[in-house]
Formats: structure tokens, sequence, C-alpha cells
């Protein structure tokens, strides 16, 4: 028995950075975030009776230090007591470098380890499912643009906006594909013991998510590019502020940021979010897409850039 998924990475607009409940996984507070179309993770999963324990094939190459949150992610849905397998996972991006690699991993193994159940879940609880998982991967469940809420038990994720009702684009610069040094679970539990900016961080959360929601609702992006980089900026602080600190930006970064600021004075929509990592997204209207595709590209120290409209949430491509 297989089945095979694809899940897509997301990322956020308004950030998760901090944890509730580390047992549960349980974000501290809520998050809204883009799913993306072109960047995606295929994950087979076989029922393999002949394996004494499971085994983890990433583009190819055998991935053991990665295996147990995924084993432990196909445990929460077939339970322990399940059969080993063999998990066969591919993405066509660089993993663990602030690109939500976990994010489209573990959207895609709970949709992929479901399908091997009698018992179908609903996309709600395979959201929780991913989410205790990472926190992150909650959201990739589901399409276009999505809200994670935070309730006292779980994890309430909906999507606000269809990818095709707001074609915005998003331009990533790649500029380094190091793998990051400190996870991003473990630097924000850091951040919540050390950062002195830390209850501020998430006392004005609920405003920036009432805000970046409706600019969603009216399509205002000027709105929504304002709060997004204004709450990216407030949680790269809190990073800083940690102790030891956790910063993850390259001098290229910077230069990313500076870039999309030159061409907002210029008059093209567009904004920036970066997450935990070196990679600066730059989430633009479709028609200039183009334009700033090509601004990235020509910044001090950008490797390569990758450019895709928003997608769907995780599905199912193939199962018996
Ligand atoms: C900066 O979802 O990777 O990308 O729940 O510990 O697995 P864990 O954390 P993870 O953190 C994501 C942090 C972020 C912001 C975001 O995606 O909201």
């Amino acid at each position: 028995m297989q089945s095979t998924a694809r899940a897509h990475p997301n990322i956020a607009l308004i950030k998760y950075w901090g944890k509730r409940n580390t047992e549960l996984n349980l974000p501290a507070a809520g998050s809204i975030s883009i799913t993306l179309a072109e960047l995606s993770t295929d994950m087979s999963i076989e029922i393999r009776e002949d394996l004494d324990s499971d085994q983890l094939t990433l583009n190819g190459a055998r991935a053991d230090d990665l295996l147990p949150r995924l084993s432990n992610c196909v445990d929460s849905v077939l339970g322990r007591e399940r059969p080993r397998v063999d998990i066969r996972s591919s993405s066509n991006f660089p993993v663990a470098a602030g690109l939500a690699s976990s994010a489209s991993a573990f959207a895609a193994c709970v949709v992929a380890a479901d399908a091997l159940d009698d018992q179908p879940r609903t996309r709600a609880e395979l959201a929780n499912l991913a989410g205790r998982a990472s926190g992150s991967a909650a959201r990739s469940l589901y399409g276009g643009f999505v809200e994670l809420e935070n309730e006292p038990s779980s994890v309430v994720v909906r999507n606000l906006l269809d990818a095709g009702d707001w074609p915005l684009e998003v331009v990533v610069a790649v500029t380094s594909e190091a793998r990051k040094t400190v996870g991003s679970g473990e630097a924000m539990e850091l951040s919540r013991k050390t950062s002195p900016f830390y209850a501020q961080w998430l006392e004005q959360q609920p405003d920036d998510l009432d805000t970046a929601r409706t600019a969603v609702a009216e399509r205002d992006f000027a709105r929504l590019g304002d709060v997004a980089e204004h709450n990216c900026l407030k949680m790269h602080s809190v990073m800083w502020s940690t102790r030891p600190p956790m910063v993850y930006w390259t001098r290229s970064t910077i230069g990313c940021m500076e870039t999309v600021r030159e061409l907002r004075r210029g008059g093209v929509p567009v904004f920036f979010t970066i997450d935990a990592g070196p990679q600066v997204k730059a989430v633009c209207m479709a028609a200039a897409a183009e334009q700033v595709e090509r601004a990235l590209s020509a910044t001090d120290g950008v490797l390569r850039t990758l450019r895709t409209p928003l997608g769907e949430g995780a599905r199912l491509l193939e199962g018996d």
C-alpha cells in the first residue's frame, strides 16, 4: 500500500514566532500566510511489512536526521502500532534555508498517511496534526490566503481568499543555500525565554492580524504590505534581541530589502517578508512580477530567484 501527496510551502505575512505549549506544539498567537504554487514537496509513503524501522529518502538520498520528526508525524495519523513505512520525499527548492520546507513536508506527510488509514480525516483534523509536527505546516493544508487562529486546545485554520481571488505573485531571492544552524522551533523558544521584546510582540499580534485580514478582504495591497513588512521586522527584532542572537540575514538580505524599497519608491506595488533564513520574499501584484524579479536578480549576492503565483492546499496525488 502506498500513497503520494503534494503540498506547497507557505510564507507568513503575519508571522508565527513563539509557542504557547511545546508538547502540543501550539503557537502563542495566530498567523496569516499565502501558499505558493511553483514550489512543492511530493511525498510518497509506502507500508513495508518487511522493514524493521522506518526509512526516509529525501531528493534521492537517505536522510536519517530528519526521520524521527516524520516518523512521529506518521504515528500521529496511523498510530504508534502501525507497520513500518518507506517515505520518499522530493522538493524542488532548498531545504532548511528559510523556505518553509518543513511546512510542505509535514502537510504532504499527513495527507499521504491519512490515505493509508481506514478512517479518512477532515481537513481541519489534518491541519491540527500537521501543526503538531510544525506550526506553519497547518497552513499548507489550505490554498491562497490562509489564517491560523489560535484556540485554547487546537488551531483553527481557514482560507480567507482562494489563490485566484487576488492573483499576487512572489519572487524569492535566494541569497544562501546553506542549511540554517538553529531551527525555528528551537530559536523561538530561546526568544520566548530571553528576548525583552517577546511580550510586546505577542501583545501586538491581534492588531496586526485584524489589519491584514481586512486588507486581504478589501484587496488593499498597500495596507497589506505595510502591516506585513512591519510584522516581519518586529519578528526579526525579537530574533536579534534573543540570547544568543538569532540573526539569519546576510548582507544580500539587506540589499534585497533596499531593492524592494527602491522599487516601491518608483511606484511598483511590492513588499518584502523574511523568515528564519536569509532569503527575501517579495510579494507583488502579478503585473509587476517581471520587473521585481529583474531588480532582485541584479542585487549583489543574489544567487538565483524563484517566481511563483499563489497555489492550492495539500492534496493527494495517488493512493491505493
Ligand atoms: C519564521 O513552523 O518551522 O517561518 O512549529 O517549531 O516547526 P515549528 O516552527 P515553524 O516556524 C515558522 C516560523 C516562521 C514564521 C511563520 O511561518 O509563521
